[in-house]
């Protein structure tokens, strides 16, 4: 299949990151409509896996934040994910942060953003997961609002639980985005342990209420002083926690001094934040031992990339960056590479 994406990616980069993200979804999801997307990309790569209960079709899924509505999941589902995690969602809509708030360091292989949880909604976001009619593995990501002081921020990721729990494969809390104030507090040990001690205890309720385990999973930042990973490792064990997502963007600048944009306020994606963030993933796994889910993410560009997450430890692989820099080729590529190298006793 020829792969048409570097002519479609040399058009959407004339445009302004944030304007070209909308039009390129809102195109995928024309292209899906019409019939013609499938045609256009290549096949979902089969390496089913067991993870927490949830069978999937192969190991490399989407991030959060690329369909913070859930609003293209039909089109993005046609794309060969394993699965898909969309969100983040807030109870109340907010428009996020000012523009403009999305940048892209080309040579870099980066993104900058400070979008700030710029969301419909819970009630629009599960209005389209009831329409969606693709039925492969997805994950709902909630998050809190802006103007929720940190002290309440456990009863918006209630209420976010409350509401997703019955249409979710699992729930994602994320407390690690850099452009909401005060977020990542939630990540420090005694907010942390309140926190998931509400929602291990809502969501068991839940599952027996509805006769079905939906794995509660959280979502972590690359960015730890000293033993802040083991920190955190030890919550998710002590709340049993079912997995976690390492990691969120990160706001240090190290990796990308003197780039264009390098300055911008917000959170640093792409291929600057491989190793900081297999560095977590590592060090989770190590604290967490070998049966703890972690799902892998942060800068894979290349199929090479993913293989070097899941040697850091992750048993699933998500992309977001890459998707922009590589188009859909990149799912597959890298889908095939971990097949590739995973022994078949998974
Ligand atoms: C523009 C943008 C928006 C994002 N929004 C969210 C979000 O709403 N929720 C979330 O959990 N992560 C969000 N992320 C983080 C990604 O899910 C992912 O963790 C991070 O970008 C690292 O992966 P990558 O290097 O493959 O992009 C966002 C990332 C980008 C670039």
């Amino acid at each position: 299949m020829i792969d048409w994406y570097p002519v479609a990616r040399k058009f959407l980069f004339h445009l302004e990151p944030e304007q070209a993200h909308d039009l390129a979804l809102r195109q995928l999801g024309r292209l899906h409509d019409l019939g013609l997307l499938r045609h256009l990309v290549p096949a979902q790569v089969a390496d089913p896996c067991e993870v927490m209960g949830l069978s999937f079709p192969n190991r490399v899924g989407l991030a959060a934040g690329l369909d913070k509505d859930a609003a293209h999941i039909d089109a993005l589902g046609s794309l060969g994910f394993g699965f898909l995690e969309v969100g983040t969602v807030t109870p109340q809509a907010q428009p996020g942060n000012p523009r403009p708030r999305m940048f892209r360091l080309v040579r870099e292989r980066a993104l900058i953003n400070r979008l700030g949880f710029n969301n419909d909604g819970l009630d629009r976001f599960l209005a389209q997961v009831q329409k969606r009619r693709w039925r492969g593995v997805l994950g709902l990501n909630i998050g809190k609002n802006a103007t929720t002081p940190i002290e309440s921020a456990a009863g918006d990721y209630l209420r976010g639980l409350d509401a997703v729990h019955a249409w979710a494969d699992y729930v994602a809390v994320n407390i690690s985005s850099p452009n909401t104030r005060n977020l990542r507090l939630l990540q420090q040990e005694q907010a942390l342990d309140a926190l998931l001690h509400a929602l291990r205890a809502r969501c068991d309720q839940l599952d027996r209420g509805r006769g079905r385990r939906v794995p509660l999973l959280v979502k972590i930042a690359p960015d730890f002083e000293d033993d802040g990973v083991v920190v955190v490792a030890r919550a998710l064990l002590r709340h049993r926690i079912d997995g976690v997502i390492a990691t969120n963007t990160t706001v240090s600048r190290a990796q990308v001094q003197g780039a264009m944009h390098a300055a911008e306020a917000g959170g640093l994606s792409g291929a600057p934040l491989l190793e900081a963030s297999n560095r977590v993933i590592s060090s989770l796994r190590q604290a967490l031992g070998p049966g703890f889910p972690i799902i892998g993410v942060g800068g894979v560009l290349s199929a090479d990339d993913a293989a070097a997450k899941m040697r850091a430890g992750a048993n699933l692989v998500q992309i977001y960056t890459g998707l922009i820099y590589s188009g859909p080729r990149l799912v597959r590529d890298a889908a095939l590479r971990i097949r590739d190298a995973t022994p078949t006793v998974h």
